[in-house]
């Protein structure tokens, strides 16, 4: 980490003693430390314990340098390539969920555009709070990397999650983010989840993509370095940590706006979302009361997003999916070639342990030259990392 250039910012948490041991570790890796301390962390530790540690002055005040015109949030945001905040406490993430700038730290977190690594550690009440929990949620979905608590004893004398983890692990996070990765620079669309199509306010049409084949492989991209946007339909999970973007959309138009905004900027596209065929032409403005024994809808066809951006796509690699029931690869074949994709990956959602709702999957990769990859049964998670993998092959041919 011989070039790169870290703030860490220190919270009111009874970890913040441990992040002296961060500090350290970071000067000696090579990288150059500076730390922002919160006043409510100045109860726990000495700002002069870190300057010592970084060989930097340690900034507490907003206001302290202003008669030098020297803006210290401002000059100490684009002073990093990375902040962690370590320990985050409860109170933080609240203020920085929330936009809030009434300090050092917060200040400086608004002024910077790059990435944050937040390092929560409280009592485990106060984490599993859903105060808590939803700004985690807010800051996960604004791209920021969040390092889960550990579980163990805790100082205010619980047993729970909550602990700041080692130092040694802080560290190895850092490096893993600041490692060179085969999808470095390149930005990446992934859809997900399945789109909803409105029957009346309250009714609609939907499918049983789980959304986790799509999160699993947007998590992968992340993690190999790639910007990601993630465009999710209705989805029973969390989305991943560290996206650019995530966009929440309901029905296959919707969805089909948002791809199209991003895609000219796109170095690839992976359409995995469970996108309808079909809408319900006129849904009803109030809900439709039950009366006659049949009621019929009447369905139009919705876009084909893949084969647009088939025809759109200059140098964007476009990868889609075929859950298909019956002849599987004979249809994703034909999906290849009439979408103008790079590849597909295609399953039979029939088979046990793959397709719809579950954590594994069965599937195949078919490339342009006709060639085929079957994998066996393995998680979602693993397949995503393969896809990925199969991506950055197909970003450098
Ligand atoms: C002894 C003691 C230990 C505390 N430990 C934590 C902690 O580990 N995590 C946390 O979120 N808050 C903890 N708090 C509460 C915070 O210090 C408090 O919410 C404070 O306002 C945080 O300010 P800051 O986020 O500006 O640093 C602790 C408070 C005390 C008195």
């Amino acid at each position: 980490m011989a070039d790169k250039n870290i703030l860490i910012g220190v919270t009111g948490g009874i970890a913040a003693y441990k992040v002296v041991e961060v500090a350290s570790r970071l000067k000696k890796s090579g990288a150059n430390v500076k730390v922002i301390m919160t006043k409510h962390a100045t109860e726990f530790i000495t700002p002069k314990t870190f300057q010592e540690i970084t060989n930097n002055a340690v900034s507490v005040d907003l206001f302290a340098d202003a008669a030098n015109f020297n803006v210290a949030h401002i000059s100490l945001a684009d002073f990093a390539d990375l902040i962690l905040i370590a320990p985050a406490t409860a109170n933080f993430l609240a203020k920085m969920a929330h936009g809030i700038a009434d300090d050092l730290l917060t200040t400086t977190i608004l002024a910077f555009d790059k990435k944050i690594l937040l390092a929560p550690s409280m009592n485990t009440k106060m984490f599993e709070n859903p105060a808590t929990q939803a700004n985690l949620n807010i800051l996960k979905a604004r791209g920021v990397q969040i390092l889960e608590p550990a579980s163990g004893n805790l100082a205010c004398g619980t047993v729970g999650k909550g602990r700041l983890p080692e130092p040694a692990e802080i560290c190895e996070e850092i490096e893993k983010i600041f490692a060179p990765k085969v999808l470095s620079g390149k930005k990446i669309l992934v859809t997900a989840g399945g789109t909803v199509e409105a029957i009346d306010p309250v009714r609609y049409i939907g499918n049983r993509s789980s959304g986790r084949m799509g999160y699993e492989i947007a998590k992968s991209a992340v993690k190999n370095g790639a910007e990601v946007t993630l465009i999710s339909g209705k989805a029973e999970i969390e989305p991943p940590n560290g996206l650019k973007h995530f966009v929440k959309v309901e029905s296959a138009l919707e969805m089909r706006n948002e791809v199209l905004k991003e895609f000219e900027t796109a170095d690839a596209v992976i359409m995995s979302a469970a996108v309808a065929d079909y809408r319900v032409k006129t849904p009803a403005a109030q809900k439709i009361k039950k009366s006659s024994d049949n009621l019929t809808l009447e369905l139009v066809k919705n876009p084909d997003i893949l084969r647009e951006l088939g025809t759109l796509k200059k140098n964007q690699v476009l990868v889609g999916f075929a859950a298909e029931t019956q002849n599987v690869l004979d249809y994703a074949n034909k999906k290849l070639v009439e979408k103008n994709l790079n590849f597909i990956v295609a399953n039979d959602v029939t088979l046990e342990g793959a397709g719809f709702g579950v954590s594994t999957n069965i599937a195949s990769i078919i490339w342009r030259d006709g060639s085929v990859e079957n994998f066996s049964k393995m998680s979602k998670a693993e397949l995503a990392e393969k896809i990925v993998q199969r991506l950055s092959k197909a970003l450098n041919q």
